[in-house]
């Protein structure tokens, strides 16, 4: 519980690969000024079995062995993040999975700043409070 007597909860931020070592701080600032906490960080490179766990819910999709490829593809940055309704605040954030549409919606989203395609969209947020609670535990669990 906050100090404002709103109900907290935890979610998680991961910085994907090809935005890891630039726009940490800039992620960071952007998260906080929004009214979200960074409680912490943590720097984690998963190898393409832990990354195949970690999207299991995608395995049957199309793209999924280009986005193990993709995530495996070095460190990520795992930020745990808290605040009132913080998965659906989050989320709105991050953006729209693709960049292009992004940056045509909603141009001040971390996706549209940071993300260049489809697959390289920067940034992953937990979409909700099941999956919120298995990849914090997930990251927990390194
Ligand atoms: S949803 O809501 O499950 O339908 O979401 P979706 O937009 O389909 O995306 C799920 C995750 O898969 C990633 N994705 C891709 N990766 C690689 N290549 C392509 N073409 C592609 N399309 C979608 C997308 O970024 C989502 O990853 P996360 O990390 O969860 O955002």
């Amino acid at each position: 519980r906050g100090t404002d007597g709103v109900t907290s909860e935890d979610t998680l931020l991961l910085m994907k690969p090809n935005i890891v070592g630039r726009a940490e701080m800039d992620v960071q600032r952007i998260v906080t000024e929004s009214g979200l906490r960074v409680i912490l960080t943590r720097t984690l490179q998963m190898d393409k079995m832990q990354a195949s766990q970690f999207y299991t819910e995608h395995q049957e999709r199309s793209f999924f062995a280009e986005l193990v490829d993709y995530v495996s593809s070095g460190p990520v940055v795992a930020m745990l993040i808290s605040g009132p309704d913080a998965i659906r605040h989050l989320r709105k954030i991050v953006g729209p999975t693709d960049p292009a549409i992004a940056r045509l919606e909603h141009p001040n989203s971390l996706r549209a700043l940071f993300g260049v395609d489809k697959t390289m969209n920067s940034f992953h947020a937990s979409d909700s409070h099941e999956s919120a609670s298995r990849e914090i535990h997930f990251i927990n669990s390194y």
